[in-house]
């Protein structure tokens, strides 16, 4: 027995014309009612698998403070008077439309997420048994905003000093929102004397480490210093833009990231580590206070700035030691800023990056984590569960920009249906982004999880497991075939250590994510933990947060784990009910001996554990990798943030069954990049209703199939943009 059973039936995909034979994009119903009719979208799949909320780490001393009172405490008043300053993951552009459209849903949602983020029903002695003796747990932490020492601090005595009335708290607050980075619309209007000297003034009023006042300021005005500056930051401008993607670099070029030449004063901000002599206080332990002491400066200054219609621009493309050279600055200073002031035509809403696509805003909610880190909660909120929370956000495609792709793939100069599969995918991206067109997806970035695994000792692959780390160290230096086809194709490689066996160096481009060195064997215990399944799951999460925020539009699932494809063999057996030695295949090309030890070690695994597919948490914990479950959460992470994900191989096919069974309606932001040549691969995509954009025998990983259908995937949102309409061209129809 496998122990895999049907979360429920799934409806095989309804064909499609003009290939009544060939399988089709299974699609998810949408949401607003009417479905378009063709081509034919598919039946729901299973129904959402609840995410059980985890036993807490640590007890949930806010339980017994009801939230209702809490929502009446004074503390959000501020935030409900500027809501600006208030981000969210509303401030996402990818969630727009669901103000319009889904408020009451997403409000409902986001109930249920806090009701299955709250403390669950626990016997308080049990939680109690659980919580861990630490002196630092937040025991006794108060939800009102109070201190949790509060019983030791010394009763206040008389009133507080009072706060600006609101008019002057409005002014600041407004300054700081309305603050912007200027590269563009200065003008050459002089700057009179006592403004500039009330902006320095602001400056120097900055707060510095042991009062050390690190600063200076150089005020230059002459045109032959400017220059000489401008073209010492085009040259490292040049630089940077040789060493972007492609998908990047057009976008880069767009960018205006200086003003040296147009502004009437550029102001150099130094940092002095040597002020203040040895023994300044706060900064025998952390030198980097100095400069910190001057940023703050500069932000003192950008802010006195704005107030006075000044526009200051930040321009950090300077080799240090060669400006301190060619300003003939002291050799000991730091230089912390160069910017550009001057008079403006209008201060932009957004920053510029923001309106340009480089980048998004990350929301506030993101960023602030209630006494520890990851326990993510706004003031007054209940701590969030990442993993719940991401769910609530994933939607169905949205039918009115599904039925308006369509429409416009009919009216498109060709005969309707010509772009076959293609077609379909620039609907998704419609009905996944609602908007019609769709944005392109580019930049997009591939994220290569990488980890090691247990069941290595039972000699499923004849690669030792240093690989795994040695194909990382390749990754980052550029020297594997998913940097050569990312290059190709205009994407970025993030690599992510979410478990390999071995320490890996800090290395540009790695983010270090270990959740644990390697799995265990799943032959004799469960891989990982539950707890270690979801923190994996949080790593995709997180990585699809930060790629998304970054500007990128599409991601893509890779992968590098020695063993793993005996991992997503017992997975997909799993969740697809075939027998282990139907979906266990050769990966790097193993020989008939190890295989049929391959498939054994499966079906011990799955006889050992009984995994129920309909506790997709649980069944990873017990035969999962962790890059599986990274991928996972980058999968659920995509889909919350409307961004289309690419599915590369066998590993990608057994992760996105497990989002599916997590929340079905991941689906409509997964885009199956190729086939492999494992068969279990082959067997995951029939259930998930997903028809490959590739198929050439790949069985590599890392992304690479992935890689290869990207450029499918931005021609067929980029055709919606640019091929003309019959109406437009003035060509008859059929
Ligand atoms: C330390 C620092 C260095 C920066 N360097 C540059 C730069 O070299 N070129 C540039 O165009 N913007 C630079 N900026 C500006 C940022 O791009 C800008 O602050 C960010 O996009 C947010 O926009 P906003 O300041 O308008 O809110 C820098 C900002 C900071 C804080």
């Amino acid at each position: 027995a496998t122990g895999a059973q049907e979360p429920a039936p799934v409806p095989a995909p309804v064909a499609q014309e003009p290939h009544p034979a060939q399988p089709v994009g299974q699609f998810l119903p949408v949401d607003g009612g009417q479905v378009p009719t063709t081509p034919h979208l598919a039946p729901t799949p299973p129904e959402a698998v609840l995410v059980p909320p985890e036993a807490a780490p640590e007890p949930e001393p806010f339980a017994a403070a009801p939230v209702a009172e809490e929502a009446v405490a004074p503390v959000p008043a501020s935030r409900e008077a500027d809501p600006e300053l208030v981000q969210s993951v509303d401030d996402l552009d990818t969630r727009g439309a669901d103000e319009d459209d889904h408020g009451a849903e997403a409000a409902e949602a986001a109930e249920e997420t806090a009701d299955a983020t709250e403390a669950p029903a626990v016997d308080p002695a049990s939680q109690e048994a659980l919580a861990p003796q630490d002196a630092l747990a937040p025991q006794e932490a108060p939800h009102d905003g109070s201190s949790a020492g509060a019983a030791e601090a010394p009763q206040p005595v008389g009133p507080a000093a009072p706060a600006y009335d609101d008019a002057e708290r409005a002014a600041v607050l407004k300054v700081m929102r309305e603050r912007r980075d200027i590269r563009n619309g200065f003008r050459s209007d002089p700057i009179p004397h006592e403004v500039l000297l009330r902006v320095l003034e602001a400056a120097h009023t900055a707060p510095s480490v042991g009062h050390s006042q690190p600063w200076d300021f150089v005020v230059i005005r002459s045109a032959d210093t400017r220059r000489a500056m401008h073209e010492l930051a085009t040259r490292q401008r040049d630089a940077y833009a040789k060493s972007l993607p492609k998908g990047r670099a057009k976008q880069f070029k767009e960018l205006k990231i200086e003003a040296i030449l147009d502004t009437p004063v550029n102001i150099v901000v130094t940092a002095d580590p040597t002020r203040g002599g040895r023994h300044t206080l706060g900064r025998h332990t952390q030198p980097q206070m100095a400069p910190y002491s001057s940023a703050l400066a500069v932000e003192n200054l950008w802010l006195a700035a704005r107030a006075e219609g000044l526009g200051v621009g930040w321009v950090s493309f300077f080799d240090e030691r060669e400006m301190v050279r060619a300003l003939g600055l002291p050799e000991h200073l730091d230089v912390v800023a160069y910017l550009c002031v001057g008079y403006v035509d209008e201060f932009p809403d957004e920053p510029e990056l923001m309106q340009a696509g480089w980048s998004k805003r990350r929301p506030l909610s993101w960023v602030v984590h209630e006494e520890t880190y990851g326990r993510r909660a706004l003031p007054g909120e209940a701590p969030h569960d990442l993993l719940a929370e991401t769910v609530a956000q994933i939607r169905p495609l949205d039918a009115k920009a599904l039925g308006e792709a369509w429409e416009r793939q009919k009216r498109m100069t060709k005969p309707a249906g010509a772009l076959g599969m293609l077609e379909i995918i620039s609907a998704q991206l419609s009905g996944l982004s609602r908007q019609c067109p769709p944005p392109i997806p580019e930049p997009a970035a591939v994220a290569v999880f990488a980890g090691d695994h247990g069941v290595h000792a039972q000699g499923v692959t004849p690669w030792p497991q240093e690989v795994t780390a040695q194909m990382v160290a390749n990754f980052l230096g550029g020297g594997a075939v998913c940097n050569a086809f990312a290059t190709q194709v205009g994407a970025e490689v993030c690599v992510v250590d979410v478990g390999v066996a071995t320490d890996l160096p800090a290395t540009p481009g790695l983010l270090p994510r270990k959740v644990r060195a390697g799995t265990s064997d799943m032959t004799t215990g469960t891989a990982m933990t539950r707890e270690e399944a979801k923190q994996a799951i949080e790593v995709g999460i997180e990585t699809a947060r930060d790629l998304v925020a970054a500007g990128n539009k599409a991601l893509l699932t890779g992968e590098m784990g020695i063993a793993n494809t005996t991992a997503s063999a017992a997975l997909i057996s799993v969740f697809t009910g075939a027998d282990p030695a139907e979906v266990t295949g050769r990966g790097t090309g193993i020989n008939d001996e190890t295989l049929a030890r391959k498939t054994e070690v499966v079906r011990r695994a799955l006889e050992l554990h009984q995994p129920d597919p309909a506790d997709p948490i649980g069944v990873l914990a017990a035969i999962g990798g962790f890059e599986h479950a990274a991928m996972v959460g980058l999968l659920l992470g995509g889909a919350s943030l409307r961004t289309p994900v690419i599915l590369d191989g066998v590993s990608a096919g057994a992760a996105a069954l497990v989002a599916r069974a997590i929340a079905p309606e991941v689906l409509a932001a997964c885009i199956a990049g190729h086939r492999s040549a494992e068969p279990g691969h082959v067997a995951a995509l029939n259930k998930l209703g997903l028809r490959p954009l590739v198929d050439l025998d790949l069985r590599l990983g890392e992304g690479t199939g992935a890689l290869l259908a990207l450029p499918m995937v931005q021609s067929t949102a980029r055709a919606m943009h640019e091929v003309a309409t019959f109406d437009s061209a003035g060509v008859t129809e059929k």
